[in-house]
C-alpha cells in the first residue's frame, strides 16, 4: 500500500518512522516533507493547502491513504476534499477539526455532551469582555478562539492582565481573526496529561497516556510554546482510566454521531487532573506534538493496521502492543522562541547518533545545505529514547544533548523530573 503523509514537522517524521516498519507499506511518500523525512520518504514540494496539488499527487502516485499530520488542512477540509474524491484519509472533516479550530464550538460540544470542562464564557465585543471581566474571579484564563499554534492562551492573575490579553487578542489582533472571539475561563488546578485515541466514528482505541510540558523553562516558568518535551507513558489507576473513558471518550463519540460529524483520525484530549476530577482543558484533532514523538515510539505493533482500521470504522476489539519502559523526548528550541526564533545556525553532533539504536532524532525544524544541518524553526529537534524507567531514559537523553549544540540551543532540564 502506499502511504502519503502530509507535514513536515517533529511529529511528521516519527510518524513517517513508524509506518515504514509496517509489513503492510509498499511506498512512503510525504508532502512537504523535510530533508530529513527525505531520509525515508519520498518528499515533493507540494504544500499542506494546495488541495489539487495534493490531489494531483495522489493520483499520480497511486497513493491508497493519506494520513494528515497537522491541524491546519484538516480545519481546512483536506479529508472532505479528497475522501470525495475516493481517496482514504486518516484525520476528521472539516466539521470534526473544528473541535480544534474553534474553542468556542469546542467548549458547546463539551457542554452539550456533559463532558467536564471549565466554566467559561465567550465575548466578541472587547469593551463588553472588559466590562464582565471586572466582575470575573482571578486568575482567569483568557483564551482566543481560532488556531494561534499553541500560543493563544493567557493565565491572567490580576483584571490588567485580562484587559491586555483581551486588547492584544480583539484590538490589536495579534492573532489575526484567531482573536476576533475570545473565551474567559475558569482557572484550574491540577496535573495535566494527554489523552490521544483512535477514532473510527464508532469506538475508540487508547494510546498510552502522556505529559507534555508546555512551558519554556524549567520547574514550568517562562511563556507558553508548543511544547517543550514530552514523556509517556504517565501511570494512571484503573479508576481514573475509566472516568476518563466514560466522562470524556465515550461521550465525546456519543457527540459525534449526535451531530453526524464525520471522525476517522486522532482525538486529543487535554487533560486537567482537578480536586473535582479530570476537565478538559482542549481538544486537537491530530496527534500532539510533542506527545507523538514520546508515544510513537512505544508502538510494537503496526501504526499503519491500526490506522486503516479506524478509516474503515473497524477499531472495535483492535488491540495495539505497546512496549515496556519509559520514552522521554526533549525538544531542542531556537534563541528567541516563541516570540522570535533565530534561524540558519548550524547543528553540530547530530552524526555522532545517526546510526544509534538507543537514540533517536525526530527533526522538527531544520533544513539542510552543502551536507550540514541548519536550524530552520523555533523547536529544532527532538531528541527522544526509550528506557526501562525515566531515571535511564533522561539519562541517555540529556547525555546525547550534551554531544548536540547550535547558537542559542535551548532546552528544558526537568522533563520527567
Ligand atoms: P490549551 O491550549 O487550551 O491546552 O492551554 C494551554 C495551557 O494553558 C494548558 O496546557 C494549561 O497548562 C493552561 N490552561 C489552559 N486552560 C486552563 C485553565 N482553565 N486553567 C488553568 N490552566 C489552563
Ligand atoms: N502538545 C500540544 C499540541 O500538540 O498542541
Amino acid at each position: 500500500m502506499n502511504v502519503l503523509i502530509i507535514g513536515s514537522g517533529g511529529r511528521e517524521h516519527v510518524l513517517c518512522r513508524k509506518i515504514k516498519q509496517s509489513p503492510l507499506l509498499t511506498k512512503l511518500y510525504a508532502l512537504p516533507g523535510s530533508a530529513a523525512i527525505s531520509e525515508i520518504a519520498d518528499c515533493s514540494n507540494v504544500a499542506a493547502d494546495d488541495f489539487e496539488g495534493i490531489f494531483s499527487f495522489c493520483k499520480n502516485e497511486k497513493i491508497d491513504v493519506v494520513i494528515v499530520g497537522p491541524e491546519a488542512p484538516l480545519a481546512a477540509g483536506l479529508q472532505d476534499f479528497l475522501s470525495d474524491k475516493g481517496i482514504k484519509v486518516f484525520g476528521p472533516s472539516a466539521a470534526g477539526a473544528k473541535l480544534e479550530s474553534s474553542k468556542e464550538y469546542a467548549k458547546e460540544f463539551m457542554k452539550k455532551n456533559e463532558i467536564p470542562t471549565a466554566d467559561f464564557k465567550v465575548f466578541t465585543d472587547c469593551a463588553k469582555a472588559k466590562e464582565e471581566i471586572k466582575n470575573m474571579k482571578h486568575p482567569l484564563v483568557i483564551k482566543a478562539d481560532g488556531l494561534c499554534a499553541g500560543k493563544g492562551v493567557r493565565i491572567c492573575f490580576e483584571e490588567k492582565e485580562s484587559f491586555q490579553a483581551v486588547s492584544d487578542f480583539m484590538d490589536k489582533k495579534i492573532f489575526g481573526d484567531s482573536g476576533s472571539r475570545i473565551i474567559a475561563e475558569e482557572f484550574l488546578i491540577g496535573k495535566e496529561a494527554s489523552i490521544m485515541a483512535f477514532v473510527d466514528g464508532n469506538d475508540f482505541l487508547m494510546l498510552p497516556v502522556s505529559r507534555d510540558h508546555k512551558r519554556l523553562s524549567d520547574n514550568n516558568e517562562g511563556p507558553n510554546t508548543g511544547g517543550m518535551g514530552a514523556v509517556c507513558p504517565v501511570n494512571l489507576d484503573d479508576d481514573t482510566i475509566a472516568i476518563i473513558k466514560k466522562q470524556v471518550l465515550d461521550r465525546f463519540i456519543e457527540g459525534l454521531k449526535k451531530e453526524n460529524i464525520s471522525y476517522r483520525g486522532i482525538i486529543y484530549v487535554g487533560l486537567m487532573f482537578t480536586k473535582s476530577g479530570p476537565k478538559v482543558l482542549e481538544f486537537n484533532v491530530r496527534f500532539g506534538d510533542p506527545e507523538a514523538q514520546a508515544v510513537l515510539p512505544l508502538i510494537d505493533g503496526d501504526l499503519l493496521e491500526i490506522i486503516i482500521a479506524a478509516i474503515d470504522g473497524k477499531i472495535a476489539g483492535k488491540k495495539l502492543s505497546i512496549k515496556k519502559g519509559v520514552c522521554v523526548s526533549i525538544v531542542l528550541s531556537s534563541g528567541g522562541y516563541p516570540a522570535n526564533p533565530e534561524k540558519g545556525k548550524e547543528i553540530k553532533g547530530l552524526e555522532n547518533f545517526a546510526d544509534s539504536e538507543e537514540i533517536m532524532i525526530f527533526h522538527s525544524g531544520t533544513r539542510k545545505d552543502s551536507g550540514k544541518w541548519l536550524t530552520n524553526g523555533g523547536r529544532v529537534l527532538n531528541i527522544a529514547a526509550v528506557a526501562p524507567n525515566i531515571e535511564e531514559a533522561r539519562k541517555k537523553v540529556y547525555f546525547a544533548i550534551s554531544n548536540m549544540s547550535f547558537d542559542g540551543m535551548h532546552y528544558r532540564k526537568d522533563i520527567g523530573l
